[in-house]
């Protein structure tokens, strides 16, 4: 029997760490040996202390386990970080020092220089930069960085375009899920039957999230990609999906058959489809005039897929499309999971004992 990759959880009781429980339980890959929260939680039995709100029931190997204090040592080379990001930082950078690969889903470190921001299908050669952030934090381990998960969907849906015809505008307008927001989350008499036009931050990470991720690697470094991006997010009464309308320029002349071929012809490095949470395809292009729409889209590719529709021309930029994406899948732990297992795949994290990476 093929011995899997051990792996932490730190915020294991969240909406984020409920998804990396699920995801996780049947990997092939890796294996859950530490789940952590806050000190109201350490101590107690997981399947007691979690509000679980996922449609699955709790697996049976992890129910039983007890929660642990956010602080190393924990089994595991990996550490996913669905931590709230106000307490986040200095805890994930311990866990760093002390060698850990921590995947964190927070917003505290996405923007350090030495910080990958990762999407793999789109940026794998940024994870060179944890090679100079451990020389120069003086770190056994590293910290890697998933994108805010608005940007993770929107990022992902362009980067087959700005490649093909070179993005220079970017206006775009969310409808965001209420479980963006974390549980218990927006009081229910806030959003049902309403729309709230302001998420904290969100604008601001995903006009500089967006230009990181999209920027090229040039002398061991991420140089962002040079387009003006216009943002604006809603909160809206959906319980699962994030969905974006954009507008979009590009710097060559691009038609709308050309836009979606270049959708439907994009294909991520083959390291990267091998993962075993690489969706195939990663960006799905639906012609129907009434998709995609989070109830019935937000599960393709089991959730990592980027679902793409009513490409027309714009009369102000170029194109203009409606895409979504799962925000605690693809924009969260999803992600972060496929980010761990391209951790494996480059060899950096190995099996106690060294040998084949599991297949
Ligand atoms: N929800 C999304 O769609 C989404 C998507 C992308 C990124 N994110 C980011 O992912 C992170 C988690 O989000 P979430 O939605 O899962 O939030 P959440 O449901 O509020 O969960 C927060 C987690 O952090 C733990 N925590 C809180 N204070 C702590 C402390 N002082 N020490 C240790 N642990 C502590 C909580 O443990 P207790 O239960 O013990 O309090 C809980 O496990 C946030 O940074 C968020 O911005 C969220």
């Amino acid at each position: 029997m093929i011995q899997k990759i051990p792996v932490a959880i730190l915020g294991a009781t969240g909406t984020v760490g409920q998804k990396f429980v699920r995801l996780l339980a049947n990997h092939p890959w890796l294996e859950i040996k530490a789940l952590a929260a806050s000190a109201s939680s350490a101590g107690r039995v997981y399947g007691d202390v979690v509000k679980w709100r996922e449609t699955v029931a709790l697996p049976a190997g992890v129910a039983g386990m007890v929660v642990r204090e956010c602080a190393p040592p924990l089994s595991g080379q990996i550490v996913f970080s669905a931590l709230d990001a106000d307490v986040a930082g200095p805890i994930e950078q311990e866990f760093a020092r002390s060698g850990a690969y921590v995947v964190t889903n927070t917003r505290t470190h996405r923007m350090d220089r030495d910080v990958p921001l990762l999407i793999p299908e789109v940026n794998a050669s940024h994870l060179a930069l944890i090679d100079g952030q451990r020389k120069g934090r003086g770190w056994a381990g590293a910290i890697l960085a998933n994108p805010n998960c608005s940007t993770a969907a929107l990022a992902l849906a362009l980067a087959p375009l700005h490649q093909a015809f070179g993005l220079t505008r970017l206006f775009v307008s969310t409808m965001q899920a209420v479980s963006g927001a974390g549980y218990p989350g927006v009081a229910s008499l806030d959003i049902l039957g309403n729309v709230i036009p302001h998420i904290a931050g969100e604008e601001e990470k995903i006009e500089r999230e967006s230009r990181k991720i999209l920027g090229t690697w040039q002398h061991d470094e991420v140089l962002p990609a040079e387009f003006a991006v216009s943002a604006h997010t809603n909160r809206v009464a959906v319980v699962d999906g994030h969905m974006m309308t954009v507008s979009a320029g590009f710097s060559r002349r691009v038609s709308i058959e050309d836009a979606v071929r270049a959708l439907r012809e994009f294909r991520p490095p083959a390291s990267i489809v091998e993962l075993p949470s690489t969706p195939s395809p990663c960006v799905e292009v639906d012609g129907r005039t009434d998709r995609p729409q989070p109830r019935l889209d937000i599960d393709r590719g089991g959730g990592m897929a980027v679902t793409v529709g009513r490409l027309r021309p714009c009369p102000i930029l170029d194109l203009r499309l409606v895409l979504l994406g799962h925000n605690t899948v693809r924009g969260a732990a999803g992600q972060g999971i496929q980010i761990g297992e391209l951790l494996v795949a480059e060899g950096r994290v190995k099996r106690e004992g060294g040998g084949e990476r599991p297949s």
